[in-house]
């Protein structure tokens, strides 16, 4: 007996409807940004959040909610929460009901500076794997896109474009790493040396682009070969995991985390490790390994 797969198409419809209204909005107010009023979280500089973000999150939910009335909904700002008591993914990562996961603005500080990285980020999840994920960068007009088993886009055309560079090692790979809003030692240090042992593998060189969706969206496309990050949620990863998965990259947790018997990406563990898709599969297998050998576990409350 085969499974089918869902039908998908009227879930990819409507995110990249609303993420395309949603990207108008912020647009707009890229352009004007004197106007922005912009709140720390947690009284942390490093943190922000403005009413863009969170006007852009309610617009979507209730767009999304219109037409998926009985799925859940999870966004970076909470503003589902007063429609569904539920505002984390963690508790209900494995059960029947599709949760919609949203990061109206990710890449917020990039969105203050003015510093064109800022993106829209839908994903669609069902026991806790990603099916449907929507990236778009308003500024930039990037818009990522993939259903779980049909492939990768960006822009309507498939990614990775060929020819895929071979990737033997970190010696020729340009890869990504964030350090997050913490500025704790217990936090910041573990990261801090990270990046110095990989970087002094030799890597060939580093970028930190400040939005974790679209990092990952340009390991999808080729144009990095890897990133890594501790501290990321849910609504920063979802979408762009799909996404890179099925650009044939390789999306997986610091430490494997199994699930009945199979390795499976925890969306919910707080972090990231993953590799373009190359040429030879073992080649981003190895590049994964050498990697998380040099990470240094950071604890985060899950999700
Ligand atoms: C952040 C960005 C950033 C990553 C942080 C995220 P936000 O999301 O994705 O690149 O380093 O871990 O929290 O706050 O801009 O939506
Ligand atoms: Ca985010």
């Amino acid at each position: 007996m085969t499974t089918q797969t869902p039908d998908y198409a009227p879930h990819l419809a409507s995110a990249l409807s609303i993420a395309r209204t949603a990207g108008a909005t912020i647009h707009t107010a890229f352009h004007n940004r004197t106007s922005l009023h912009i709140d720390l979280k947690n009284a942390n500089d490093a943190d922000l959040v403005t009413q863009v973000d969170r006007n852009v999150e309610a617009a979507i939910f209730s767009h999304l909610r219109a037409q998926f009335p009985s799925h859940r909904f999870v966004g970076e700002e909470g503003t589902a929460a007063a429609g569904d008591a539920h505002t984390g993914l963690g508790d209900h990562a494995e059960d029947d009901t599709p949760t919609w996961v949203v990061d109206p603005v990710d890449g917020t500080t990039n969105f203050v500076h003015g510093f064109p990285f800022v993106a829209v980020s839908i994903a669609l999840v069902v026991r806790g794997i990603p099916v449907v994920g929507v990236v778009h960068n308003p500024v930039m007009n990037e818009t990522f896109h993939a259903v779980i088993g049909q492939g990768a886009f960006l822009n309507d055309v498939p990614i990775p474009t060929p020819p895929l560079r071979p990737l033997a090692s970190l010696a020729s790979a340009l890869i990504a790493t964030e350090y997050g809003s913490d500025r704790g030692e217990e936090i910041l240090g573990p990261k801090v040396h990270a990046l110095h042992d990989i970087v002094s593998s030799p890597a060939r060189g580093v970028r930190s682009l400040g939005s974790a969706a679209l990092t990952m969206c340009y390991v999808a496309r080729g144009a990095l070969d890897a990133y890594w990050e501790a501290g990321v949620h849910a609504w920063d990863v979802a979408a762009a995991a799909v996404i890179l998965t099925e650009a044939g990259g390789l999306v997986a947790n610091w430490k494997d985390v199994n699930a009945g018997g199979a390795v499976k990406y925890d969306l919910c563990a707080r972090n990231v490790v993953c590799v373009r898709k190359t040429p030879e599969g073992a080649q981003a297998r190895s590049i994964l390994e050498g990697i998380r050998g040099k990470l240094t576990p950071v604890e985060y409350t899950r999700d």
